[in-house]
């Protein structure tokens, strides 16, 4: 007698896309370009950082070379061409553009930009520009960085000389990437430059990069830009531990604080009450001028780039801080460990496919279901080597496996109506990653340091099928 749970097929389900959709990958100037002291480019912070402190760097790796996408772009757009990208994110290097942040363009990044952007067009991918991706110029940060009122000025000046020069054939706008991660990694918790650790001046660096966001945001539109313009947020839903009154407001503060600190005034254009509450009562408001809050309620943006890697679990604060140390956001909750959370170990990340869908879902039913795309979402992996095959080609199941999860939930999110256009991996090929260096690869391209060469991986091809497809089946 034949088993029937042996016969039973698996149901099969086929996951389509939208034939529009936006299928790429994403990138950064320091991260990818390297020729840090080349083509006139001034210094940015990462550069001066690592002259300081290299060991701050794992294996003392700088971005000075990184995976050299300033001489190779052309190579690796046909590469992009051949994996079946339909649009590519990258960033402007401020300090390439204006060496000194302000005054004096560069001639030779505006070459090497218009090729950039030319190369893609030729390939049939739409470039999508950041502005700011971490990167502030050393001249800029020596004034005060976005403590500043003038950077922020030295910001617009930048934003608005990038659409002159390029917004005739650039329709995709994106005014900062994860603005909060400077503040974090800056001016709490110590892990970018200017290693300052001070709760008020990290509400100051954000507020000023709400605003700059919102000022570039008036002038693309007062110059009459035919594109759209947004913002790139990496929004991390924040989970109670459990349905406690104590937890749930642990959870609230927290989305708050990490959150809707930025999402709100940039798909909204207010500020959440229980942050002002919390700056409030530390004392921390920022300094504003008159007409500022006018400025970014009226100047929301467009389209909202999504990053997502992890979820953030919270539970309530089981003991009273330190009252002398300094101020951190974790001073009003704990966070969990989930039981059982499926891990990236290399990043130290849980994976949590669903949180695609709960963020996607939170925009549609609180945020006017704004048009977004997933403009992050990845892997990165320690010691790839070890998977290649005979030709050199990472065999890399796992990141497929990844991939595959979270599109299905985002997938479930657009059958439910959510305005979600598009995803991009991070990244196209092995990249330079701020203080990791090149110790997680993350990329559909692997990169052998030594000689530059690059090898496709099995997910690069995989992905290259998916959108032939416009899905999967399985
Ligand atoms: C995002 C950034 O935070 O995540 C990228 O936009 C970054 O710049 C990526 O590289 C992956 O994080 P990490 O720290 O592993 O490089």
């Amino acid at each position: 007698m034949t088993n029937p749970t042996q016969t039973r097929m698996k149901e099969q389900k086929t996951y389509q896309f939208p034939t529009d959709f936006w299928w790429g990958t994403a990138s950064s100037a320091t991260q990818m370009e390297g020729a840090a002291f080349e083509g006139g480019k001034g210094l940015n912070i990462w550069d001066y950082w690592y002259m300081q402190e290299p060991n701050r760097f794992f294996n003392g790796v700088s971005a000075t070379e990184a995976s050299n996408f300033y001489h190779l772009y052309e190579e690796d757009i046909a590469l992009m061409k051949e994996l079946g990208h339909n649009t590519f994110r990258f960033s402007i290097s401020w300090s390439r553009l204006f060496p000194q942040g302000v005054g004096e363009v560069n001639e030779e990044a505006i070459t090497f930009y218009n090729n950039v952007i030319n190369c893609l067009i030729d390939h049939g991918i739409e470039p999508f520009i950041n502005l700011y991706h971490f990167d502030m110029p050393m001249a800029l940060q020596e004034q005060g960085g976005w403590e500043s009122r003038e950077v922020v000025e030295a910001y617009v000046t930048f934003a608005k000389t990038c659409f002159e020069l390029f917004g005739d054939r650039v329709e995709k706008w994106f005014t900062h990437n994860e603005p909060i991660v400077p503040v974090e990694g800056g001016y709490l918790y110590d892990f970018h430059y200017p290693n300052v650790v001070d709760f008020k001046r990290a509400v100051q660096v954000a507020y000023h990069s709400i605003l700059s966001s919102a000022m570039a945001i008036e002038s693309y539109r007062d110059m009459g830009q035919s594109g759209q313009i947004g913002i790139i947020l990496n929004l991390t839903p924040s989970y109670p531990r459990s349905q406690h009154p104590a937890d749930l407001s642990a959870a609230r503060i927290a989305d708050a604080m990490f959150n809707r600190s930025f999402l709100d005034p940039s798909v909204l254009g207010t500020f959440p009450q229980e942050l002002v509450d919390v700056l409030k009562s530390e004392d921390a408001m920022p300094q504003m001028e008159a007409g500022d809050l006018e400025l970014i309620r009226e100047h929301t943006v467009d389209l909202l780039g999504i990053n997502y890697y992890q979820p953030r679990r919270v539970k309530a604060k089981a003991s009273l801080p330190n009252p002398d140390a300094p101020f951190l956001p974790e001073n009003l909750f704990d966070f969990y460990e989930m039981p059982g959370r499926k891990m990236n170990p290399y990043r130290g990340w849980e994976i949590y496919e669903k949180g695609i869908y709960d963020i996607l879902i939170n925009l549609k039913e609180n945020y006017g279901n704004i048009p977004c795309f997933i403009s992050e979402n990845g892997m990165g992996v320690e010691g790839e080597e070890r998977y290649r095959d005979e030709n050199g080609s990472v065999q890399d199941d796992y990141r497929i496996d990844f991939i595959r999860e979270h599109l299905k939930w985002m997938h479930q999110a657009i059958e439910e109506g959510s305005k979600v256009k598009g995803y991009h991996l991070w990244t196209f090929m092995d990249n330079w990653s701020w203080s990791n260096a090149y110790k997680n690869r993350y990329g559909f391209v692997g990169i052998d340091l030594d000689t530059q060469q690059r090898t496709v991986k099995k997910s690069g091809y995989w992905f290259k099928e998916l959108i032939e497809a416009k899905g999967f089946t399985e």
